[in-house]
């Protein structure tokens, strides 16, 4: 097998987080009086917290003190944990558990390569923990995507090479980071903006490894 392993984000690829981070950030832009639009949530995808944040007041011309910086990550997070609260496996994007489990019965190791400090509690109260043998999040990086460093170290964890991993993501920053890592990108959403991917697919529905791992 060329590939060994596939490295999956989280947000907006296993569960739609996605519109709930856009919720949070949205709600909180109103402290200042700016309306987040859904084009700037998009490139907000696979953006840390706290880069997320400076973009938005960066949109919104706003300069704010580090207290101020610092209360509104809180806000934000705190809407966002409320928001994801209830998640459960039902919130799993519809084809992913079966996808992940073909994958298992052909061998493939698999990790998660993501920005959100959040990512373990979501794996947990979806269920999609029991698929993966590796799990590398916001607290393990010290760089965002298109830094290839989530996934070099998912790599690393996983004891394969770069070249052996395929990365699916739905990020334009998540694909870079992907690239520059020297691996395969599976794009998991538009292709007119995931147009960096390998190849992209709108949905894991009926996607069956050996007819979409083929490169
Ligand atoms: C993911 C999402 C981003 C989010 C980031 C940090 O990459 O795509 O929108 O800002 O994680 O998430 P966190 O849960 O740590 O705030
Ligand atoms: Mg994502």
């Amino acid at each position: 097998m060329k590939y060994k392993a596939c490295l999956f984000d989280l947000d907006g690829v296993l569960v739609d987080t996605a519109i709930y981070h856009f919720k949070a950030w949205r709600q909180l832009g109103l402290n200042f009086g700016y309306q987040l639009t859904e084009e700037q949530n998009e490139q907000l995808k696979g953006v840390s917290r706290v880069e997320s944040l400076d973009r938005i007041l960066a949109w919104a011309g706003v300069h704010a003190s580090e207290e101020d910086k610092s209360k509104w990550l809180t806000e934000k997070n705190d809407h966002y944990l409320d928001l994801i609260s209830s998640m459960n496996p039902n919130e799993i994007l519809p084809g992913v558990s079966e996808f992940l489990d073909q994958l298992k019965q052909q061998g493939y190791l698999i990790a998660l390569g993501s920005a959100s400090k959040n990512a373990q509690i979501i794996l947990e109260k979806t269920g999609l923990i029991k698929w993966f043998d590796a799990i590398i999040d916001g607290n393990h990086v010290s760089k965002s995507k298109p830094d290839p460093e989530v996934f070099l170290k998912g790599a690393q964890a996983l004891g394969v090479a770069p070249e052996e991993c395929i990365v699916f993501e739905d990020a334009q920053a998540g694909v870079e980071a992907a690239k520059k890592g020297g691996m395969k990108a599976i794009g998991i959403g538009e292709a007119s903006v995931l147009f960096e991917a390998d190849k992209v697919i709108s949905t894991f529905i009926n996607v069956k490894p050996d007819s979409l791992l083929t490169f």
